[in-house]
């Protein structure tokens, strides 16, 4: 993995999203996030994070970071020839989610996912809802059978954890396992 493209949306839960940009970073992985307007609100409501300030802060120390403009349909990622390896949007509302499998491409981050299922690219969705209703199940149903990978946020319990930094290690660690990214954010199932 090269090129990661992660959205993150106004669902909750964007914390997972902080926590995956700084794993791909620190493994070398160039990131290219888009977070939509809503999920800039609800990132800065829950984390207390503003999205443009922390990826400021990042640039310091990193090189393979860029903050795209969500209304930005001239950006590289919106091409099928811009050679990225892989999206995840997380947390993923269920609006975005209905967008990408009703086809409709009319933001960057949905622009991107579309481009990826054009060109067989993987295309993870971490959706965060409940209870989900039969629209959601049903879009979700449709993209799963298109190859989409959809990894819900949904923390396991078997392998004991202590925080809240475990229960979101837990996830973003099954992304990374999901991509053949070696990681040890949580203690693997060993039977
Ligand atoms: C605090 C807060 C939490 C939210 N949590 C969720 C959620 O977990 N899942 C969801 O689908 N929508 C959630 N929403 C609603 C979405 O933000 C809303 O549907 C929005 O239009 C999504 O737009 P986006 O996909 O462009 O970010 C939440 C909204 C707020 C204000």
């Amino acid at each position: 993995m090269k090129k990661i493209v992660v959205g993150i949306t106004g669902a909750s839960g964007s914390i997972y999203a902080k926590r995956l940009i700084e794993e791909l970073l620190e493994k070398g992985i160039y990131v290219d996030i888009i977070c939509t307007d809503n999920g800039k609100k609800v990132m800065k409501y829950e984390t207390s994070i503003d999205i443009d300030v922390w990826v400021d802060k990042l640039k310091a120390k990193y090189e393979n970071i860029r903050l795209e403009d969500i209304n930005n349909l001239f950006s590289g990622v919106a091409s099928g020839s811009n050679k990225f390896d892989a999206v995840i949007i997380l947390p993923c509302s269920m609006g975005t989610l209905a967008e990408i499998s009703g086809g409709i491409a009319k933001n960057l981050l949905c622009r991107a996912a579309d481009v990826a299922l054009k060109e067989n690219r993987r295309l993870i969705l971490v959706p965060r809802e409940t209870p989900l209703n039969a629209i959601h199940l049903e879009n979700m149903l449709k993209l799963s059978r298109l190859g989409v990978t959809i990894l819900p946020a949904m923390p396991g319990f078997y392998h004991n954890p202590l925080t809240m930094e475990d229960l979101v290690n837990f996830v973003v660690g099954k992304i990374l396992d999901n991509l053949s990214i070696e990681n040890d954010l949580f203690k693997k199932w060993e039977g």
